[in-house]
């Protein structure tokens, strides 16, 4: 492709940012326009990333029929993806959205059934799949090093972490802690075993923390989960032990375990995504001996960045491009992350209701 790319920005809130200063670094793509439904917010936007040829609208569906692009960024809250997302793809555009991929499965399913029928590429925002560390757990379990997979557990957690904004409100974000990092721990213990079908979920989520005053000071309109759990069945008789805080009276809900027939990985209290580096532990048996280990970069390099090092949100934003320019398949398809949103739906149905609850993904 000679010419630059063309792409626009649905939804100019705060991870339009760190969208814009990506495509920024980009010689061969230009950000051609956005829209934000709140009036002067797009245009702001633009004015304050200095992207003066940026045509800026109040809605997607103006920005999409007045501007020529070749893939959009969907940085909207969580229940307006599928809408911006599908009139997008719909528009013949490529699209990236951010995580969570929606709210409810019916949305993400929609999605995908956008994707295919426009033969236009949907990847869903996930950056950490795009850590050093995090790639080199994936590629030891691909290998066979712990052999096949029985039990998977997330770790992690915040101990004071509600976000606010719109992810505290059921009407933009549809889900609380869920949406926000739970998407990301199901990402994190999934893709490394190439994300079994879901089968059941019994889950639980509250919200001691959110409603309480003594700890959040938007407790009387505060309306989503902050802390929930989860049993999960996965194809191929994989147990999925979930669990997500964004506050609790501990330090951690553990460590991130898949344990499997010949060996097993342990990230110490989940993956730290954010200041230093996570440890993570091999365990296997070698000619009787119980052998532990600790994975580190073997390479002089911060272990949180790509090999070029360049950070995760930069190397997704640039995968997107290249993928579009390479006539590339989704770097992150949607078609693989409904199974992540499989479970956020069955964790909220089964919440609500009290029991387990079958999980039914609708056919593509
Ligand atoms: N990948 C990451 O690290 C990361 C970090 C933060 C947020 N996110 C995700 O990004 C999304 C947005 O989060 P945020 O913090 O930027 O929220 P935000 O509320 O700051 O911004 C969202 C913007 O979208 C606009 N909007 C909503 N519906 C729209 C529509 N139909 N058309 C046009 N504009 C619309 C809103 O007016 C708002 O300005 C969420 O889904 C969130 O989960 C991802």
């Amino acid at each position: 492709m000679s010419k630059k790319l063309r792409i626009g920005i649905i939804g100019t809130g705060g991870i339009a940012g760190p969208h814009m200063a990506a495509y920024k670094q980009f010689d061969n793509v230009e950000v051609v326009g956005g829209a934000d439904i709140v009036p002067g917010k797009a245009k702001a936007f633009f004015e304050k990333w200095d992207v003066p040829d940026a045509q800026a609208f109040e809605s997607a569906e103006e920005l999409i029929k007045n501007v020529e692009m070749d893939g959009v960024s969907v940085c909207t809250y969580n229940t307006t993806h599928a809408e911006c997302t599908i009139a997008a793809l719909e528009a013949g555009l490529h699209v990236q959205c951010e995580k969570p991929m929606s709210f409810t499965l019916q949305e993400a399913v929609d999605m995908v059934k956008a994707s295919k029928k426009a033969g236009k590429i949907l990847t869903i925002g996930f950056q950490p799949r795009y850590s050093y560390i995090r790639k080199k757990v994936d590629h030891m379990i691909e290998s066979g090093a712990i052999g096949k997979v029985y039990y998977i557990q997330s770790g992690g957690g915040r101990r004071r972490g509600i976000p606010g904004s719109t992810f505290v409100d059921a009407e933009k974000a549809g889900f609380g802690c869920l949406g926000d990092i739970g998407c990301y721990s199901i990402d994190e213990c999934l893709h490394a075993v190439k994300y079994p079908r879901p089968l059941t979920v019994s889950a639980v989520a509250t919200d001691y923390f959110g409603k309480n005053p003594k700890y959040w000071s938007g407790a009387d309109t505060f309306n989503v989960d902050d802390f929930s759990v989860a049993f999960v069945r996965l194809e191929g008789d994989i147990t999925f032990v979930f669990k997500q805080s964004w506050a609790m009276h501990a330090d951690s809900l553990g460590d991130t375990l898949w344990l499997g027939t010949e060996g097993g990985i342990k990230i110490v209290n989940g993956f730290n995504y954010l200041n230093k580096p996570s440890q993570v532990m091999y365990f296997t048996d070698v000619n009787g001996l119980q052998i532990d280990s600790q994975m580190l970069p073997s390479m002089p390099f911060d272990p949180y960045a790509s090999p070029s090092n360049e950070d995760a949100f930069t190397a997704k934003v640039r995968d997107f491009c290249d993928a579009i320019i390479e006539g590339r398949s989704a770097p992150i398809p949607g078609e693989e992350i409904i199974y992540n949103q499989a479970i956020l739906d069955g964790i909220y149905r089964s919440a609500r209701l009290k029991k387990e609850v079958e999980i039914e993904i609708p056919e593509l």
